[in-house]
């Protein structure tokens, strides 16, 4: 059996920790760069995730360890040393985000972290590891924060010290997840609401393809900013808050007010994708896998073309899945350039779906793909070990 975590933390730091805490990490079922389009998103928390364990010190300085980097031993540095690159840097930009935010942290800790979440997979084991830190430091120092400004601290952390202009959807579903249910977050209010997944005939299956996504990479913040582009060009005509404010309908109006082909491209997707994802969680509320099937696969295909951050490898796995007898749907999932497909299959087809994808793979890209069924899990909360 895995050691646990307070068991990790008496090893490297002596004594008993003060608190131990989990955070999930996350699949997102549909909704893709729409969170920083002012749209909507689909996502849903993990049974896999990091758990965290704490004690504040005496002194101002902080020591980290984590069981996913060993070899890395104890990191020391003081509270008001500069990031110094690596894991440590999530949570070392959550406690400077909470220090801007006005919580007075005076005293080091000694943290311990360990998680199961494939790394570099894209199922956001940095926002799981900014909620866990969050959600450590309020036990700690009895901080009154909520779970939502848990993920909006990871959110800002990220975005002010780490330099990724992330959406919040990643610290958001860590953060709020609900056992068994998909958040229908609205990214431009925060305002969410729950789509019931009943896996009683479906089974969610992350496929990784083994292809590290890098989010620092500038790829990310470039369509970002062509987003912000079109939504430039757009207010021109017609005055709107995000890109996902418009409907389809709408957006097929102004179009061509956004000069920049590429940066259209980019907001049909935006703008399609917000909508789909509106309907996905009806059809899910629904029980209508068959729909929400279509969709996911909708979905893929503008990540594709029209946002183009999906990879020879994301879309072997999700044509190989389409053709496969028994699958709703599947699609690449999180921000692309590598990382995960999500299926929907159901449950009597899981075993020789895993196989049949696991041999093409090989044979494809030489690579064996790691598939495995998740459950939804509840977000961020304290565990007693
Ligand atoms: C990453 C970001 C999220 C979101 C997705 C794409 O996971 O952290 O905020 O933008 O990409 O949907």
């Amino acid at each position: 059996m895995a050691i646990g975590i307070k068991d990790i933390f008496s090893q490297h730091f002596g004594g008993e920790p003060v608190v131990c805490a989990f955070a999930p990490g996350r699949v997102n079922l549909i909704g893709e760069h729409t969170d920083y389009n002012g749209g909507y998103a689909l996502p849903c928390a993990l049974n896999l995730g990091i758990t965290g364990a704490a004690r504040l010190r005496d002194d101002k300085t902080l020591r980290l360890y984590s069981a996913n980097f060993p070899d890395g031993g104890i990191t020391e540095i003081s509270l008001s040393s500069p990031l110094a690159g690596g894991w440590t840097d999530y949570p070392v930009s959550v406690i400077r985000t909470f220090a801007a935010m006005g919580y007075s942290i005076d005293r080091g800790a000694d943290i311990a972290f360990s998680g199961n979440l494939p790394d570099g997979s894209g199922l956001s084991s940095s926002a799981a590891l900014e909620v866990l830190t969050g959600l450590l430091l309020r036990e700690l120092y009895g901080f009154s924060v909520t779970a939502q400004e848990l993920a909006v601290f990871g959110q800002l952390a990220e975005n002010r010290f780490i330099g990724v202009n992330c959406g919040i959807m990643d610290q958001f579903a860590s953060a709020m997840g609900k056992s068994g249910c998909a958040i229908l977050l609205d990214s431009a209010t925060l305002g969410y609401s729950d789509a019931p997944f009943s896996e009683k005939d479906a089974a969610l299956v992350i496929v990784n393809s083994g292809v590290k996504h890098s989010l620092a990479s500038s790829a990310y913040n470039d369509r970002r900013r062509e987003c912000e582009t079109a939504l430039a060009d757009i207010c021109k005509v017609k005055k709107i808050s995000s890109l996902c404010a418009l409907s389809v309908d709408e957006f097929e109006r102004y179009k061509d007010s956004i000069t920049n082909p590429v940066c259209r491209k980019r907001a049909r997707h935006a703008v399609y994708e917000n909508d789909r994802t509106k309907q996905a969680a009806e059809a899910l509320r629904n029980g209508d896998l068959t729909t929400f099937g279509s969709l996911m696969r909708e979905s893929h295909m503008s990540l594709k073309d029209d946002y183009e951050v999906s990879c020879a490898e994301l879309d072997f796995l999700a044509e190989t899945a389409w053709s496969f007898d028994g699958i709703y749907g599947a699609r690449m999932t999180g921000g692309g350039f590598g990382g995960c497909t999500v299926n929907l299959i159901k449950k009597d087809r899981l075993a020789a779906f895993t196989g049949v994808v696991k041999e093409k793979y090989k044979e494809e890209f030489g690579i064996d793909a790691q598939i495995f069924a998740v459950e939804i899990s509840g977000g961020a909360c304290v565990i007693n070990e």
